[in-house]
């Protein structure tokens, strides 16, 4: 490449504009198969910008970069670097594993002396939920005859007996944290509607992982409440007791170190089948009932003095109500019974 004598050159004379031409033209030309070469270069003739974009990319497009010749050639620190990002984009964690072990074999007298530091970053713990992937890789010679290896493999093993039945509470390093990457730090907490009394189990859900894991359950069973997040933080289980109208309230602070449910301030009125819905940082309970004995009635929770009241009624009495926002107007929608006899 040109560029690389230009640059250089460009640097020496302090000639700004042609370094800025030569990062802005290897900037275009980034890509899985060059950006590991293109970084080196970036580092080398300090292009900040362009050294920022080929690590994004080299993150980005890990699984791709992996494949590449240009990976294997680098050395052991530089190998460090990347695998122990945080977000770096590995949707299965043994990946990173693979890759290790296929550097490593690249060049396996001068390099396996530094296996077990690039173990280091390998998040055994987080394939330990899924034990037929961890026994393939404990099977790995390298691991077996490397004492600090052995060593992660128990962390993995202990780690998953233990999540189960306290997942919040272990001591976690960094190699039991899933990595965050994309849009991967959400996670969908679900509800199991049946078969839970007198206990509502809930769950967490990693859409990136597909992995399922236990979330803090709470000591009434839940059926027929209604559920809202406020502030992407709060969760709420709203009235429903044991099928039974209630009108209590439970919250959970997703954001805490050991989340739990805590009970908040009661509706002003027992209500399940309810709909709930969040609009300007308040919480409404709308309707709900049973056949027959439905209600109109609507209340607001606000959450500056963490009180409920009673707000205009809808015009109609409905229960299993769906609820939306739309342009800060809230609908409640209903559908309509027809029996057949
Ligand atoms: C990446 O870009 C280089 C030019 O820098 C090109 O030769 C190569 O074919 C590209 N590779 C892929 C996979 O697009
Ligand atoms: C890059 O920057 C460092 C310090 O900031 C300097 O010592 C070095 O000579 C620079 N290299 C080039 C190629 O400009």
């Amino acid at each position: 490449m040109i560029f690389k004598v230009l640059l250089p050159a460009a640097n020496i004379l302090q000639l700004d504009f042609v370094s800025a031409a030569c990062s802005e033209f290897l900037q275009k030309q980034l890509n899985a198969s060059n950006c590991l070469g293109i970084r080196a270069f970036a580092d080398l003739h300090n292009c900040t910008e362009l050294l920022s974009s080929s690590e994004a990319l080299i993150k980005k497009q890990f699984l791709e970069v992996v494949k590449n010749d240009e990976f294997l050639s680098l050395s052991s620190d530089d190998v460090v670097k990347i695998i122990s990002c945080n977000d770096l984009a590995v949707p299965y964690e043994e990946k990173v594993f693979e890759s290790v072990i296929k550097w490593v074999k690249q060049d396996l007298d001068q390099r396996k002396d530094v296996f077990s530091e690039l173990m280091e970053h390998v998040r055994l713990p987080i394939i330990a939920s899924r034990p037929d992937i961890l026994l393939n890789i404990v099977n790995e010679p390298l691991l077996k005859d490397n004492l600090k290896c052995n060593g992660y493999v128990s962390e993995a093993f202990h780690f998953n007996l233990r999540k189960s039945f306290q997942y919040f509470t272990i001591p976690q390093t960094i190699r039991c944290k899933p990595r965050q990457f994309g849009d991967s730090q959400k996670v969908i907490l679900m509800f199991n509607l049946y078969g839970t009394s007198p206990k509502c189990y809930t769950e967490w859900y990693d859409p990136v992982t597909k992995l399922r894991k236990k979330a803090p359950g709470i000591n009434d069973c839940r059926k027929f409440a209604g559920l809202c997040v406020l502030r992407d933080q709060f969760v709420f289980a709203v009235g429903g007791v044991n099928g039974l109208c209630s009108q209590s309230v439970s919250m959970l602070d997703v954001s805490s170190q050991s989340p739990s449910w805590v009970p908040m301030a009661n509706m002003v009125v027992k209500r399940l089948q309810l709909g709930v819905g969040v609009l300007d940082d308040c919480i409404y309970a709308v309707g709900g009932g049973v056949l027959h004995n439905e209600l109109s009635s609507v209340e607001v929770f606000d959450v500056s003095i963490q009180k409920w009241r009673l707000v205009a009624s809808m015009s109609i009495k409905r229960c299993n109500v769906g609820i939306g926002v739309l342009n800060n107007l809230l609908y409640a929608v209903t559908y309509n019974i027809i029996y057949l006899f």
